[in-house]
């Protein structure tokens, strides 16, 4: 069976590289974005998550950025997110890429963590750069919020069009290089960047692994395709690896 195949692979790894997007959040109630529910006011991401978007209407964007912190905050790491905390805690040597800017990973007790994309309790002044957790920044007069140099602050959050922040990468392909297995979880493949760090991986020769319930755009590519949600497949994949 797939999972026992990937469990006796997983279970050899020294070095052990996982990728997560959206799709692992869907069970704790975040909508994934290309998914259902994926919508907010009708707009899609793509709509919002733009600096386009955000010169043209910043209120808007902050609006949506507003909503989905608080549905991010409100929900609670899942069985998947507990799962993988867990496999860091047992590979010799373990990163975590996501694109998910939910916290949820950190939250669940990941550490060896990158996370590619920002994160939703963050804001970046437009002017000066300055990167502050949202609880410190005021709102402006404009209702928006604001950094103390006083300039309009932003989502600190990578948004379509954008290229990645310096460094972030680096570090994701300088482990792909030493990887021997690739999990990729929850991600329809499409962003470009974290798809082919993955990628990479497999190319230099690791054991790729795709948990998702569709087909995604690496589920060709992998080795192993384990269908189902990740709640479900990973709390199973590491009790078989380790029992
Ligand atoms: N378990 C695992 N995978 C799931 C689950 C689940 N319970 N439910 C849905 N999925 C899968 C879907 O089948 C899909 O392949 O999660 C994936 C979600 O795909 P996207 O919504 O495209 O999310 P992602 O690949 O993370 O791309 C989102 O794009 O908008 C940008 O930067 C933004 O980080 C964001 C990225």
């Amino acid at each position: 069976m797939s999972i026992e195949r990937a469990a006796e692979r997983l279970a050899r790894a020294e070095h052990v590289l996982v990728v997560t997007g959206a799709g692992i959040s869907a069970e704790s109630g975040i909508p994934t974005f290309r998914g259902e529910g994926g919508l907010w006011r009708g707009l899609h991401a793509q709509d919002l998550a733009t600096p386009e978007a955000f010169r043209r209407n910043p209120r808007l964007v902050w609006d949506w950025y507003r909503w989905r912190r608080g549905v991010c905050n409100e929900a609670e790491p899942n069985p998947g997110h507990q799962a993988l905390a867990e496999l860091e805690r047992r590979a010799p040597d373990f990163l975590l890429l996501t694109q998910n800017v939910d916290g949820l990973h950190p939250r669940a007790g990941s550490q060896r963590l990158a996370e590619l994309h920002g994160c939703i309790d963050q804001a970046r002044c437009t002017i000066c750069g300055a990167i502050t957790h949202l609880d410190e920044l005021q709102d402006g007069d404009d209702g928006l919020p604001s950094c103390s140099c006083g300039g309009l602050a932003r989502p600190h959050i990578l948004w379509f069009g954008e290229a990645y922040w310096e460094g972030t990468l680096d570090v994701g392909y300088a482990f792909a290089a030493r990887a021997d297995l690739v999990l990729v979880v929850g991600t329809s493949g499409m962003v470009w960047a974290p798809a082919a760090v993955a990628d990479q991986a497999r190319r230099a020769g690791a054991f790729m692994v795709d948990v998702n319930p569709n087909p995604s755009e690496l589920s060709d590519a992998a080795d192993l395709w384990l269908r189902g949600p990740s709640g479900v497949v990973l709390p199973e994949l590491i009790r078989r690896a380790w029992s």
